[in-house]
C-alpha cells in the first residue's frame, strides 16, 4: 500500500481489513460489522435531509468506481467507498430548514454548512473501528488549487481518497435537482468538471473518471464485494433507491 496516497499511517489502514485486538470473529464478520456500522449512520443523516441517504451511496458509488479505474489496493477502495458512504455525516449536526432552504443561504447559514466536514471528522474519528476515514471526510471539499475547506490544503497534500470523493460528489451534486435548483445534464455536468480540472478538482482524479464514465454503464452502482455481500446479506440490496 501506498501510504502516500492517504492521510493516516498504515497500522490503521489495516485495522480496517483485520480484527482489532481482543474481538473474537472472522476479518468478514468485522468488515461487515463495519458496513454495518456506516449503513445505520448513513440511514441516522436521512432523518433531517431526505436526499442524503441517496447521494451518499451514488457518491461511494462513483468513488469506487475511480477508485479501481485508478488501480489502487482493495483496501484503498474499500476505504474510500465507506468514507463516500459517510462524506456528509457532519451534516446530522445541520437543521433541515437549512439543509434543505428552497433559496440562497445567508453568510451564517452557509458558514454552519461548511462545518459538516470538520463536524463530520470528529463523529468519525469516535467510532471504533472507523478512525481512520476522518482524515476523508475532513478534507472532501478541499479543492485542488488550495480555496477549499476546512484547511484550504492543495494538490497531493489532499487525501488522495478526498480528492476521489470530492470529484463524486461534485458530479453527483450537479446532476441531481436539489430544493433551489434543477439537475444539470450529465452532458453539462461532465463539462463542469473538465473546466475546473486543475482548480478545483485533481485533473487526474477528473481524467479517469470521465473516462469510467464512457465506460461503465451504471458507475453509480460499483460497490466493493464486502458491500456488495452485505447488501445480499441483509437482502436489500433491490430495495435502496440509488438511482
Ligand atoms: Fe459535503
Amino acid at each position: 500500500m501506498d501510504l502516500k496516497l492517504f492521510s493516516y499511517d498504515c497500522q490503521a489502514a489495516e485495522g480496517y481489513i483485520s480484527c482489532p485486538e481482543g474481538v473474537q470473529g472472522s476479518n468478514d464478520m468485522y468488515i461487515h460489522y463495519n458496513t454495518a456500522q456506516i449503513l445505520t449512520i448513513a440511514a441516522v443523516m436521512e432523518i433531517e435531509d431526505p436526499l442524503v441517504y441517496a447521494h451518499c451511496f451514488r457518491v461511494a458509488g462513483y468513488a469506487v468506481t475511480i477508485a479501481q479505474h485508478m488501480h489502487l489496493m482493495p483496501a484503498e477502495v474499500i476505504t474510500i467507498e465507506q468514507a463516500g458512504l459517510l462524506h456528509d455525516v457532519g451534516k446530522v449536526a445541520i437543521a433541515g430548514s437549512i439543509l434543505n432552504k428552497p433559496a440562497c443561504l445567508t453568510k451564517k447559514e452557509y458558514e454552519k454548512v461548511k462545518a459538516h466536514s470538520v463536524v463530520g471528522e470528529r463523529v468519525v474519528r469516535k467510532i471504533v473501528g472507523l478512525e481512520h476515514l476522518a482524515p476523508l471526510v475532513r478534507s472532501h471539499h478541499e479543492r485542488y488549487d488550495g480555496f477549499g475547506y476546512p484547511d484550504g490544503v492543495s494538490g497531493d497534500s489532499i487525501p488522495l481518497g478526498a480528492r476521489i470523493i470530492a470529484v463524486a460528489d461534485a458530479f453527483d451534486a450537479m446532476i441531481s435537482n436539489r430544493p433551489y435548483r434543477k439537475a444539470r445534464t450529465i452532458t453539462a455536468s461532465a463539462r463542469e468538471l473538465e473546466l475546473c480540472s486543475g482548480t478545483q478538482f485533481d485533473p487526474k482524479v477528473v481524467q479517469v473518471f470521465l473516462k469510467a464514465m464512457r465506460e461503465d454503464k451504471e458507475p453509480w452502482r460499483t460497490f466493493t464485494d464486502v458491500t456488495r455481500a452485505f447488501f445480499r446479506y441483509l437482502s436489500i440490496f433491490t430495495s435502496i433507491y440509488i438511482g
